[in-house]
């Protein structure tokens, strides 16, 4: 078949569409999407694809028609490679999935909001940024998830790996074959590192006797039978978790910082909701903080920290009435979908209420912000729960104030982040008795 790429902007004669894209991104996709529709080819190898439906059906034949991973590091176009690290990845997903369970994850609960309180503890009552400082937060409880106490030393390790990731793959989209071999070769110094780092933990935790009950994934990954994971789907269950999740959350929460102090309707509302952790030892269960879960789905609906997702077509491919050759990028923006009217109602108006009802507040498969398919997150439970204690336990104990005036930029990098937003936590003066944490003690 002959390949068939929808239009799209032409751009200029040798830079192509960078210029524009790189000067406001989202505006950039959303113009593109109002001028050619929901499938738009974007330099003559990229597709921008904007159709729910569509989207869903590649996410679903994802590591069959496409690949999650990209061809960056496989020295050039090789799909071959690529399909092969994804077929490794899957075997260890797939076992290594089991200790994604609500048992480890309700353990970690009451240790996470320790580790809240201990990074809001250390800042003290000084106005600092809440972006690094939530990433921080989140990268800690990840870390705490994989390995207990352990995951502690490794926090500033997954923070250097990220930090050289972070150049290639905000470029990956738009600049494939021309990342310079130096930005490479830093992100590969700072992943042999990484890999130590678990290696080194893994190995001390096999030489000592396994507990009762598991406390975290990594005593789950070790106790695990027929058959057990080999040392090297160990170690890539825990890498991959710990880069992937990094920052995720704590973009969100940042976020949410700012949607509770602009909106005092909003955080009454929450703060309400948080008498559920009054004269108890134990966080509550997520089904007794309802609003509290509807505002960070509505948060991950229009913040969503992925914004932007792809996928590397593996096998020609139809998509849509167009037909697309192996090793074309597809991109699809949850951000605009997520605030597209012809699939929800006044999406530009934060309203956790939506979320309320007896019936999905937008049309089949607008709403992604775990992804979908094969490759789905494997930390959707996980990330929900985080999010939601973490929410409540923010309001309950925090007086926030943000310094920022006025609105807050969508800074649509690797991740989408509130630029510039700073603020100061102070510990209420009122507060009921119930719940204390480890860190707020
Ligand atoms: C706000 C919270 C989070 C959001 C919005 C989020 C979102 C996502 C998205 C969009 C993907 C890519 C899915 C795809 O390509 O189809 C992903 C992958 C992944 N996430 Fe999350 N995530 C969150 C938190 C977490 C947490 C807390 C963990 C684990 C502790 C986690 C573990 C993973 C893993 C392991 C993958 C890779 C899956 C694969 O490639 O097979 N995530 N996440």
């Amino acid at each position: 078949m002959t390949e068939h790429l929808p239009p799209g902007p032409r751009g200029h004669r040798l830079r192509g569409n960078l210029p524009r894209y790189e000067a406001d991104r989202l505006g950039f996709l959303r113009r593109c999407q109002e001028e050619y529709g929901d499938f738009c080819s974007f330099d003559g190898n990229t597709v921008v694809v904007s159709d729910p439906a569509t989207v869903h059906e590649i996410l679903g034949k994802t590591n069959a028609e496409y690949l999650a991973e990209g061809t960056l590091f496989a020295g050039g176009d090789d799909l071959d490679e690529a399909a092969e690290r994804a077929a490794v990845w899957m075997a260890a997903r797939r076992k290594g999935s089991r200790g994604f369970n609500r048992r480890v994850a309700t353990a970690h609960a009451e240790r996470m909001i320790g580790m809240l309180d201990e990074q809001l503890g250390r800042a003290g009552s000084q106005t600092v940024d809440v972006q690094p400082l939530m990433a921080r937060v989140s990268g800690c409880m990840v870390a705490d998830y994989c390995f207990s106490g352990e995951g502690s030393e490794l926090v500033e390790t997954i923070e250097a790996q990220v930090a050289a990731a972070i150049p290639i793959m905000s470029a990956a989209r738009v600049l494939p074959r021309w990342m310079p071999a130096a930005r490479n070769r830093r992100f590969a110094a700072a992943r042999r590192r990484t890999m130590a780092a678990i290696g080194g933990i893994v190995d001390r935790r096999r030489a000592r006797p396994a507990p009762e009950s598991p406390r975290d994934l990594l005593d789950v990954l070790l106790a695990a039978r027929d058959p057990e994971l080999t040392q090297h789907q160990i170690e890539e269950v825990l890498r991959v978790t710990l880069l992937a999740s990094y920052g995720v959350p704590g973009t969100t929460l940042a976020w949410i910082v700012r949607e509770l102090s602009f909106r005092p309707d909003i955080q009454a509302r929450v703060q309400d909701e948080a008498t559920a952790w009054d004269g108890r030892e134990t966080p509550p269960e997520l089904a007794e903080l309802p609003y509290t879960e509807a505002l960070v789905k509505e948060i991950l609906r229009a913040y969503t920290p992925t914004w932007l997702m792809g996928r590397t077509v593996r096998e020609e491919v139809r998509v849509g009435s167009w037909t697309l050759a192996p090793g074309r990028q597809i991109m699809f923006c949850p951000y605009l979908i997520h605030r597209d009217p012809r699939w929800w109602d006044e999406p530009e108006k934060i309203d956790p209420g939506r979320w309320l009802g007896e019936k999905a507040p937008h049309a089949r498969h607008a709403y992604f912000p775990f992804g979908a398919g094969p490759r789905t997150c494997l930390g959707t439970h996980l990330g929900m729960l985080q999010l939601t204690l973490v929410t409540s336990w923010l309001a309950r104990r925090y007086a926030i104030a943000v310094e920022t005036p006025g609105t807050v930029p969508a800074s649509p990098a690797a991740l989408l982040s509130p630029a510039g937003l700073r603020a100061s936590f102070a510990v209420r003066e009122h507060e009921d008795a119930g719940f204390v944490s480890a860190g707020g003690r």
